[in-house]
């Protein structure tokens, strides 16, 4: 498969490197804007990655004590932070003060002999010597959550909160990668990097995607890439007289095949030796070759690409985007949920549109506003300064990398407003005519005849979204003028939802009337008042003691 043209100790975290505000952007709207200084995508990767170093994975017994653990532990030096969580068992995430201690720690660590392949990695097992001792001691360890919660919890919050508005911040905060999450994400990484160490010492394996570019949702896959640059620059040749000294290499015919043989061989260590990992795939045919492979200790779903800084270089952008303006991320979160309820885009590849090309549409949108919400890419690109040059592969990316330096947007519009008229703009979109294009802020003529164009921002002569079939596009704009016209029902104030009736984004992400004319054609449609009824039965099955929600909008 074509990966881009299907494409497809809780609470003890006393500093978290934030990536965003956690506290309801909603809030925030209503007083003054944060006015922190925003941190750069660089300096968040490099403090993440240096903290993961420091950190190891281990696997318990569900009767660990925490206290003995965390004393048994810091004989190797000053704990910062841990927590646990579930996985396939119960798995502490430490964070050592000092990155020496995971040293230490691995000296006094065993190395098991029973057709073991020895590898001193950073996962490690705990072992009770008394399995049975302990036993008046009930179990103190609280896990983490890292999965989003389920779909009844979720309706459940959105009918109890009190605007739309409101709703949109809700859904952020339930399924936003939570801190525990993301240093999971990192520490995955750094230890996915010590197996391709093996073969390439000094190597960096960095993750992109929705795992660092703040649209991340709880149970998203993990992308990375295995970033051989830093290897090369190791070195600062030195000339004199006559003489330089080059390495020798092997050439390979051309940099795809060099990619494709490099992914080909850390696919079968990770396969081999690389513990946890299980359901090595190498695709190494797709427009970008990868390595999937599902890593069980931590539960994430990887997809490994080597070669790829211009996706690192798009994650950055979406980063940028991100946390320019505390709208974005709420709006993004709730477009990508009601997609995924309507099943317009899906996991498995094919001719859906893709979570990337529904946060380009969103920022294409904020771009449209008046005043603009977002700036241009064109415009980040005018604010640039001559160290934030970039150009990749002969394609220029170059845009201001300093957040602090682009101006907030005047626009005031409530979230609210802005679900409605995205749903409105894209119901009425020129698709047959017009391309998305987020460099230059305004439709363009499509230079091509795929159903739907939105321009690669950085290798501008690609279309992101050419898989999109003329079905799913159509499909699209249906429920994007349905979902417009619920919003606009909810607006002019009608007859008052009964109580506990879903309401606002609740509502938008029910089966639609669409949704239950395919999935049943003879089926005589039950009307919508019944099957709200029956969801709020389900909600009520699930949730036996849960308060009910009467105080509905
Ligand atoms: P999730 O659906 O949450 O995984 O979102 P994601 O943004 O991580 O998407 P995905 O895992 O499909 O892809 C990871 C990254 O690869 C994206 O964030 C983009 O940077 C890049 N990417 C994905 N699809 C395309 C594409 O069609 N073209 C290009 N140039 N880059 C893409
Ligand atoms: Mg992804």
């Amino acid at each position: 498969p074509d990966r881009y043209q299907h494409s497809q100790g809780v609470g003890r975290l006393p500093q978290p490197i934030l990536l965003w505000n956690r506290k309801a952007s909603h809030t925030l709207r209503k007083g003054s804007e944060d006015k922190t200084p925003k941190k750069r995508f660089s300096e968040v990767q490099e403090e993440r990655r240096e903290q993961a170093q420091r950190t190891v994975l281990i696997h318990c017994p569900h009767k660990v004590s925490e206290k003995k653990f965390l004393k048994y532990l810091s004989q190797h030096g000053a704990i910062n932070n841990h927590f646990f969580y579930e996985s396939l068992g119960l798995f502490a995430v430490v964070e050592f003060a000092r990155k020496e201690s995971v040293g230490s720690l691995q000296s006094g660590t065993l190395m098991p002999h029973e057709a073991a392949i020895p590898f001193r990695s950073r996962f490690l097992s705990l072992k009770l010597k008394n399995a049975g001792g302990q036993p008046s001691e009930p179990p103190s360890v609280r896990a983490s959550q890292q999965l989003p919660p389920s779909s009844q919890r979720l309706l459940e919050r959105l009918c109890r909160a009190e605007s739309v508005g409101d709703q949109l911040d809700t859904l952020l905060q339930e399924l936003q990668l939570t801190e525990e999450n993301v240093r999971l994400r990192y520490l995955t990484c750094s230890l996915i990097e010590d197996v391709a160490a093996a073969y390439f010492p000094d190597c960096t394996v960095r993750p992109f995607g929705s795992s660092v570019n703040t649209f991340g949702k709880l149970g998203c896959d993990l992308d990375m890439f295995l970033d051989l640059d830093e290897i090369g620059k190791r070195s600062t040749p030195k000339t004199v007289g006559n003489f330089l000294l080059e390495f020798q290499v092997k050439n390979v015919p051309s940099e795809r095949i060099a990619t494709q043989k490099i992914l080909s061989v850390i696919g079968e260590c990770l396969d081999h030796f690389g513990p946890g990992c299980v359901g090595v795939q190498k695709i190494l045919n797709a427009r970008c070759p990868l390595v999937r492979f599902s890593h069980q200790a931590s539960g994430f779903q990887c997809d490994l690409t080597a070669n790829n800084r211009i996706a690192l270089k798009s994650s950055e952008l979406l980063y940028l985007y991100g946390a320019l303006d505390s709208r974005v991320r709420a709006l993004v979160f709730s477009v990508r949920c009601w997609a995924r309820a309507h099943s317009l885009t899906s996991s498995i590849p094919g001719a859906w549109i893709t979570n990337f090309s529904l946060t380009m549409m969103v920022i294409f949108f904020l771009q449209r506003r008046s005043p603009p919400i977002l700036p241009t890419l064109e415009s980040l690109k005018a604010l640039a300064s001559a160290e934030d040059k970039c150009v990749i592969e002969g394609n220029n990316c170059t845009f201001v990398r300093d957040l602090n330096k682009i101006q907030p947007s005047r626009n005031t519009e409530p979230l609210e407003l802005l679900l409605k008229e995205f749903f409105e703009y894209f119901g009425n979109f020129a698709f047959n005519k017009n391309s998305i294009n987020i460099r230059q802020g305004r439709e363009q003529n499509k230079p091509d005849s795929s159903p739907l164009h939105i321009q690669n921002p950085f290798e501008t002569s690609l279309n992101i979204s050419r898989n999109v079939s003329q079905s799913q596009l159509q499909k699209f704009v249906d429920l994007a003028r349905e979902s417009a016209w619920l919003l606009q029902q909810d607006g002019e104030g009608g007859p008052a939802p009964a109580p506990r009736q879903p309401w606002g984004l609740a509502a938008l992400l029910l089966p639609s009337v669409r949704d239950s004319r395919s999935l049943s054609k003879k089926q005589n449609r039950r009307p919508a008042s019944e099957r709200v009824k029956s969801l709020l039965e389900s909600i009520k099955e699930h949730n036996p003691d849960s308060p009910t929600a009467t105080d509905g909008k």
